[in-house]
């Protein structure tokens, strides 16, 4: 007999069902007491709530029959996609695409960007060989990418401040570049990339400019609205080609839900995957997927609704307030932050201490813990969830910092899997 679950016998009523399922989440972290340093994305209950409701609203609706049959998904979708192109200053004739999260949103870039680099060089087809140029902290849905689309990923070091450094990329681009990367902020250090520079560095190459803000780009112009020091990084820079941005990180949105934007309708026109070939008719997406959840479209557009601009400020002034918090506690025990965070990612180190033993000892405490390898360093991406947790994460880092020092713990990065 193998260990493979027998296809059920059916008949288990909900309740019973219910019951299973709780039973097993005795084991899941405590991701609503802050415990998960990713994942999991919080503004307020009321937030929660909206999202949670507009999604069930919607619960069987399929969003790829927005134009035939869903024509209010089709309207909410548009809408979404409007309040995107106006927060991330996109000039006339640009559009975008819901898509299901952050790596499609690459993904459809990325073909994208490859395309527009075949039309600009006839002959240039399949087997060609071709690149991107990234920093060394790009997201590894770049690499995803490149595994589907067939080229080599180029990655350049990054500054001492953890930011891109266009230096080290401009030499990597050549003819076979289809895009350079930026992130709004990349994740291991929390830092948005200097866009304004690449965009400079793209224009006088020639090059596609992606900018990966799936972090950032729903929550960092609110950060900078309220004052922050949190660097622009959209279609303002005339290099920027296309940005990829998640709703379901820190928009607040109900997951799967994503959004990636591209200032040219020639370019968007190429995001659109067109098939005629089948019995059946045309059939045209500007997503990986086919089907897609209505309840995704009906969340977004109702949590940016009940949120709007004086919404995400208020969020983005509770978790700048946060951040600045765990970055002053996390600094008196001694640790040294790797970045200035832009945002609420934040990643720190020391020189002294052995970074993979503090994590692992921090895990005894019941946290799942984030962690950096070049530096060894602690990491979390952090929502609201993270405020009332801070304390706690404190003091349970001093322990553990207390029991390294004293010789009762040693850890290994091998630890850590994504
Ligand atoms: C900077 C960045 N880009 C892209 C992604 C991929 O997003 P998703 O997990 O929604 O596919 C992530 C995920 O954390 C990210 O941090």
């Amino acid at each position: 007999m193998s260990g493979r679950a027998a296809f059920p016998a059916g008949g288990r009523d909900w309740a019973d069902l219910q019951a299973d399922m709780r039973a097993r989440k005795a084991d899941d972290i405590d991701w609503k007491n802050g415990r998960a340093p990713l994942y999991v994305f919080h503004n307020d209950a009321e937030t929660y709530e909206v999202g949670r409701k507009a999604f069930f609203e919607y619960f069987s609706e399929n969003a790829l029959g927005r134009k035939r049959a869903f024509h209010s998904i089709q309207s909410m979708e548009r809408e979404v996609l409007d309040y995107g192109l106006s927060l991330f200053s996109a000039p006339e004739g640009a559009d975008g695409v819901f898509t299901s999260g952050g790596s499609e949103s690459i993904l459809v870039a990325m073909k994208t960007a490859r395309d527009a680099w075949r039309a600009a060089r006839p002959g240039r087809g399949p087997g060609s060989p071709m690149n991107i140029v990234m920093p060394d902290t790009a997201h590894p849905a770049f690499d995803k990418a490149s595994d589907l689309l067939g080229y080599e990923i180029r990655r350049g070091a990054v500054s001492d401040d953890g930011r891109a450094d266009p230096e080290t990329l401009r030499p990597l681009i050549d003819d076979n570049t289809i895009a350079l990367v930026g992130s709004a902020p990349c994740f291991p250090y929390g830092v948005i990339d200097p866009i304004d520079i690449l965009s400079d560095l793209a224009q006088t190459t020639g090059t596609w400019l992606h900018v990966d803000a799936c972090v950032g780009g729903w929550m960092a112009p609110f950060f900078t609205m309220n004052g922050r020091a949190t660097p622009h990084f959209d279609f303002r820079y005339a290099g920027v080609r296309s940005i990829s941005a998640d709703l379901h990180k820190f928009g607040f949105c109900p997951k799967p839900a994503s959004t990636v934007f591209f200032r040219d309708a020639a370019d968007m026109a190429r995001a659109t995957f067109v098939a005629d070939a089948w019995p059946s008719g045309r059939f045209e997406t500007s997503t990986l997927v086919g089907t897609r959840p209505g309840g995704a479209v009906a969340a977004a557009w109702a949590v940016l609704n009940h949120l709007g601009t004086a919404g995400y400020r208020d969020a983005a002034r509770r978790l700048a307030e946060m951040v600045d918090l765990y970055v002053a506690d996390v600094e008196a025990l001694g640790f040294r932050m790797i970045a200035r965070p832009d945002l609420s990612i934040i990643a720190f180190t020391s020189e002294t201490e052995d970074m993979f033993a503090v994590a692992k000892e921090l895990g005894t405490h019941g946290w799942l813990v984030g962690q950096t390898r070049r530096p060894p360093g602690i990491h979390a991406m952090m929502s609201l969830f993270h405020a009332p947790a801070r304390e706690a994460f404190i003091s349970n880092l001093a322990t553990s910092l207390d029991r390294v020092r004293g010789g009762g713990a040693a850890g290994r990065a091998a630890d850590v899997v994504y």
